[in-house]
């Protein structure tokens, strides 16, 4: 009895006062460096910010925003109402103390170092960027504790690994509104990015409003960004720390300006809006004057919205045979001694960099750029890997190599369809590379890319967030803190939530998408089978980019479906416990699983009949419930025979391949790791 009571008296200090040490952080990104004291900053109705040294509009509205986002997770209602320059100006609860402002650039100060004690809460940072970037840290420290919302006794000293953290929002394939991109900046800031890489133009869309040569009207089925909205997201995004690149794709992934401007088009034809996916042929003549006259008036008008240093070109994928089948063209690179096309978009990315440094740009674009042409001063975006043949992080290493700065989107493609995992373990550099810390240094970041053939605003959060934090850890955090996949998904799993609460609509947004192909009827069988199946990956969604179009329907079984369905990792974990130790506990984890699974299909039957835009998912739904008879069965009777077990196996090989709805039902690899343990 007396051992009994010291061991609760000691739980009840080890739980009161003691718990921050030793503990895991919660935190996403994860910071540079963090240390746990014991014990507690017990927030109260009284709590206050206030900021000293430089005061800046824009933190002061940061500031403010952070303070109601805690109000809004702990439901105090504080005394601090708006915060201005005069209530700001105290002494507050927590102080923030900032040296100078900002300034929009790539390598900025954006460090910051943050303590709580028991007194409260003190941030330091250089730059308002610095504070920006320890509120959100401070916001993502809340926590409750015996009854009350606190922050833990904690010091941070935290700056990003990169000084390039961002993401390519592709709004031509599928235009995404003003609102869309707000929401999708203050999440990018909440995680810490900031960059706001806006693709702007492809063959299916042209979105920027222009006077000199109004390509936006043809070229956009009227949806286009005014000269306003666009200033307005740039105001946007930097007051949240976040540049704003530019992207005018040419001189390939040009159809959208050949509808308005056939002249400057390399065959002679008229042009249609492209409502498919894929790499296709129309493309800007590099010998015609007038193509470098009509570019000269986009860049101009673009740099009096745009005012970060970089303006990306894009330059990818230009396979040049609209060139190489007109003679004038071809008379041309004989004249010049260009001998291919990769030669003549050398000769086109030139006149451009000459265009762009006339306004004060530095030319930024998509690997292909790179040729011994191309001033050292270029701004290289490596994309390709071994999905389009190459080594991963080989075009990397040939433009720092080359003597370029270079940023990395390779391993980061969100529209892929990968799980978090995959992007998490890219690596920036090999582990045998032959770098030089020189080559390394100009290695400046990093963006995910969101291309949006299959996106649209529906599904935008869902498949940006929250995969996207754990690639902005990636970004962030040093190297050796990113290297712990369980622990991050451990992680994700909060920030999902936070994000959500900072706006996000990636969980709800697939509620609607259920609730639509529910039809009314029951919307929990869905889910449990969106639960446990993936969006077919990398492009496979949509065989030779025609079987959707740009105006298809994205509301379907596969839209609600995301890169780590849950069910499926819950699965995993199941199955992995289960293999390490049959005990009661994880045998009925198992159990509980697999009786879901098997009574489903005949609650899905009731919306199938419902719903026939359904239908695509019958067998999908059919072969669930198989896998549930079979785990059962496994579980439930002692000896199998290694027939039977055969024919599980065979079967589920067959369901791993069933594209029904296109998707992948995900949870049949755990399975098949299940009844393989059944052989031993
Ligand atoms: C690209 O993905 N074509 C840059």
């Amino acid at each position: 009895m007396r051992k009994l009571v010291i061991g609760i008296l000691l739980f009840a200090v080890a739980f009161g006062y003691a718990q921050n040490k030793g503990r895991s952080s919660d935190l996403m990104p994860l910071p540079a460096a963090i240390s746990y004291g014991d014990g507690a900053y017990v927030l109260k109705k009284d709590f206050s910010i206030s900021i000293e040294g430089y005061k800046s509009d824009r933190l002061i509205k940061y500031s403010n925003r952070i303070l109601r986002r805690i109000d809004n997770k702990t439901g105090i209602f504080f005394d601090q109402g708006i915060l201005n320059k005069e209530n700001v100006s105290g002494n507050g609860d927590a102080v923030v103390k900032v040296k100078r402002k900002g300034k929009l650039e790539v390598g900025e100060d954006e460090s910051y170092s943050l303590s709580i004690t028991e007194k409260g809460v003190v941030i330091d940072a250089e730059t308002d960027f610095g504070a920006q970037y320890a509120l959100e840290t401070l916001y993502q420290l809340v926590d409750s504790r015996e009854g009350k919302y606190v922050l833990p006794l904690i010091s941070i000293n935290d700056s990003p690994r990169f000084a390039w953290r961002g993401i390519m929002f592709d709004v031509a394939r599928h235009f995404m509104p003003i609102g869309d991109l707000k929401r999708n900046i203050d999440l990018m800031a909440s995680v810490k990015m900031n960059v706001f890489h806006w693709h702007l133009s492809d063959d299916q869309g042209f979105r920027v409003e222009l006077d000199s040569h109004p390509i936006h009207k043809k070229g956009s089925d009227g949806n286009y960004y005014t000269k306003a909205q666009i200033r307005d997201i740039v105001k946007y995004a930097g007051d949240r720390g976040i540049r704003v690149i530019p992207e005018i794709d040419v001189p390939g992934h040009g159809t959208a300006i050949l509808t308005v401007l056939p002249q400057i088009a390399s065959k002679d034809t008229s042009y249609t809006l492209e409502r498919n996916a894929g790499i296709f042929k129309p493309v800007l003549d590099p010998t015609n004057p007038l193509t470098y006259e009509v570019l000269d008036d986009v860049i101009r008008e673009m740099t009096e919205l745009f005012p970060d240093k970089y303006f990306h070109i894009g330059g990818d994928e230009t396979e040049g045979e609209d060139w190489l089948s007109n003679p004038k063209i071809t008379s041309f690179m004989k004249e010049k001694n260009i001998d291919n096309p990769h030669g003549l978009q050398a000769y086109f990315n030139v006149k451009l960099y000459d265009i762009l440094k006339k306004y004060g740009k530095e030319m930024m674009g998509w690997e292909e750029i790179q040729s011994e042409y191309i001033p050292k001063s270029a701004l290289i975006h490596s994309w390709r890997g071994v999905n389009e043949g190459m080594k991963a992080g080989e075009s990397l290493e040939k433009a720092v190599k080359g003597g370029y700065r270079a940023i990395l989107s390779n391993g980061f493609y969100i529209d892929l369809m990968l799980p978090a995992k995959s992007h998490y373990n890219t690596k920036f550099v090999a582990d045998d590379s032959d770098l030089t810390d020189e080559q390394k240094n100009m290695i400046l970041g990093g963006e995910a890319t969101m291309w949006s053939e299959l996106i649209t605003p529906l599904t935008l959060d869902s498949r940006v967030w929250p995969r996207a934090a754990a690639i902005a850890e990636k970004f962030w955090s040093p190297k050796e803190k990113t290297k712990d996949t369980d622990d991050m998904y451990r992680r994700l799993d909060i920030a999902s939530n936070r994000l959500e609460m900072i706006g996000s609509q990636h969980i709800r947004n697939q509620d609607v998408i259920i609730r639509n192909i529910s039809n009314n009827t029951n919307t929990e069988a869905i889910k449990v089978l969106v639960d446990v199946c993936e969006p077919l990956k990398i492009y496979t969604r949509n065989p030779g980019g025609t079987m959707y179009k740009s105006y298809s329907p994205f509301t379907k079984f596969a839209d609600a479906c995301v890169a780590d369905a849950k069910g499926a990792r819950e699965f995993d974990e199941a199955v992995k416990s289960f293999i390490s130790e049959k005990n009661e506990e994880n045998i009925r984890k198992l159990k509980d699983i697999f009786a879901i699974w098997e009574s489903n299909h005949s609650k899905v039957e009731k919306s199938l009949s419902a719903s026939p835009i359904l239908n695509e998912i019958e067998q999908k739904s059919r072969n669930l419930s198989k896998l549930g008879r079979i785990g059962f069965r496994l579980i439930e009777e002692d000896k199998i025979p290694v027939k039977d077990i055969d024919n599980a196996l065979k079967l589920i090989d067959e369901m791993s391949r069933e594209e029904g709805g296109r998707t992948e039902l995900v949870v049949t690899k755990s399975m098949n790791l299940f009844i393989k343990s059944f052989l031993r």
